[in-house]
């Protein structure tokens, strides 16, 4: 891998400048508005993977944003690697926030970043690790060491549930058939301490309705004789959570795997400090379900949070009224083996029983995705551990994380293959938030450690 590692060292100024072009098209996925960018994207990956070398790079339309595949099967006796990202973004917003352009990136230096980080909207999640993945596979097929065969499929509908890419699967299992998939849409615990990835929590998604008086009402005419939905909606989501924190829907805790007494030590022994993750996000105190650690709290456990609420005047000035209706918007992660559909149905059942009189409820969902966890013992989590090893000098440290990758758990059932979770973001990274960035370091030790993972994955399929 001398020629492959040295040839990364060469091209590290274009590897980045690449990054840069990438991050300067704005393919959000969420808002129509960018629909043309979106499909620009894709066309600039496949062109991308056809200049790192790969063949057969197909812009695959979908009922919404294409899929890109390419691949490079060098020997049919060798394993075959798949590899997964996204090239869709979050949107940008809230844009005053930003203290540069999100798709104008730049290198700025932080305090966790000496060495510079990209400042953009997708710089981290995805565009940034995805494209380690075809930086290191052109390093490799340019030096001739490719030891794997080795194909990809990059979406355009992750941050959007990835609705189209089940379809997509299940129409191309011959083309993607694989022995393992790899993935870098996660992170690590910290630059000295890497970390892999071997769980994901599932996603359970609803919006809310209420409904009080049939249109809006003067609040001293009415006010204190009718349901005011606002009101309600805040105590219907109060008593959504009891004193210690537990979630009080029915049922909701039914299928949660508790995690053993050992299980929990081993967990345990990745490095936290409270102090530092309170002085980070400027907190007095962390809060939570009683009875667990903030890392359990935040991976093994599942939740469920408001990410939006809205109703009534919210304009300058005061307004004396009474809205009609209230909304909010809810998600619930989950862990294994609680299931999304019957999550969802749950949480709605509950919903509409709490509705006092006066008021009428409609629960929405929205996407949802299963959650997944990955032994530790298959080859493709050594390899990745190997690979780990050879670039940061220690080995990494296996890490449930809280957030959703929900095609993780549809890649084992439509393809039977398990995923390898190698992420190089950190948390605080800002990925879905004002000035999200990506660190210089973490982009070319990525490169650097993904052609190590093919090694490894080549003898240990031996
Ligand atoms: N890459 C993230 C998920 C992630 C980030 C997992 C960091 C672990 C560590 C992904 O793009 C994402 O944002 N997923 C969504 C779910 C999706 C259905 C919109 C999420 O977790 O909210
Ligand atoms: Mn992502
Ligand atoms: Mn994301």
């Amino acid at each position: 891998m001398d020629k492959t590692q040295n040839y990364i060292s060469e091209n590290k100024e274009r590897f980045l400048d690449e990054l840069l072009e990438l991050l300067r098209i704005p393919s959000i996925s969420a808002d129509a508005a960018y629909a043309g960018d979106v499909q620009k994207t894709a066309e600039h990956i496949a062109d991308s993977l056809k200049k790192a070398g790969a063949e057969n790079v197909e812009v695959c339309p979908t009922a919404g944003y294409p899929v890109v595949y390419g691949d490079k099967m060098i020997d049919p006796s060798l394993p075959t690697v798949l590899v997964y990202g996204h090239y869709d973004v979050q949107p940008a917003d809230p844009i005053d926030l930003w203290t540069s352009p999100p798709f104008e990136p730049v290198v700025k230096k932080t305090d966790i970043h000496p060495d510079g980080a990209i400042f953009a909207r997708g710089a981290c999640d995805d565009k940034g690790q995805m494209f380690m993945h075809v930086k290191a596979f052109e390093a490799m097929v340019q030096s001739e060491e490719q030891p794997c065969n080795i194909k990809f499929m990059i979406e355009g509908e992750e941050e959007v549930g990835s609705e189209n890419l089940g379809v997509f699967v299940k129409e191309n299992k011959e083309r993607l058939k694989a022995d393992v998939i790899l993935v870098s849409d996660t992170g690590m615990l910290a630059n000295d301490v890497p970390s892999v990835t071997t769980g994901l929590r599932g996603l359970s998604y609803v919006e809310v309705e209420v409904t009080g008086p049939n249109r809006d009402l003067h609040s001293g005419l009415y006010g204190g004789c009718v349901a005011n939905p606002i009101n309600i909606l805040a105590k219907m989501i109060a008593s959504l959570h009891d004193e210690n924190n537990h979630i009080t829907i029915p049922g909701f805790y039914d299928k949660v795997v508790e995690l053993s007494d050992e299980e929990r030590a081993e967990m345990a022994k990745a490095p936290f400090s409270h102090e530092a993750y309170c002085k980070a996000l400027d907190m007095e105190d962390v809060y939570g379900e009683a009875g667990y650690s903030t890392p359990e709290r935040g991976s093994i456990r599942p939740t469920l949070d408001v990410n939006g609420i809205w109703g009534g005047y919210t304009g300058e000035g005061a307004k004396t009224v009474i809205a009609s209706k209230a909304y909010a918007k809810i998600s619930m992660r989950l862990v294994p083996d609680q299931d999304p559909v019957e999550i969802t149905n749950l949480f709605l059942n509950h919903f509409e029983s709490i509705a006092p009189k006066g008021t009428k409820v409609v629960v929405t969902p929205h996407h949802g995705g299963e959650p997944a966890v990955t032994p530790i013992d298959s080859i493709g989590y050594k390899a990745a551990s190997m690979a780990y090893e050879k670039t940061f000098g220690t080995k990494p440290i296996p890490v449930r994380s809280g957030g959703s990758i929900p095609i993780v758990a549809m890649f084992e059932k439509e393809l039977g293959l398990k995923t390898i979770l190698m992420g190089f973001g950190l948390d605080s990274d800002a990925i879905h938030s004002p000035n999200e960035h990506y660190g210089l370091f973490n982009y070319y030790r990525g490169i650097e450690t993904i052609p190590h993972f093919y090694v490894a994955f080549n003898e240990l399929s031996k």
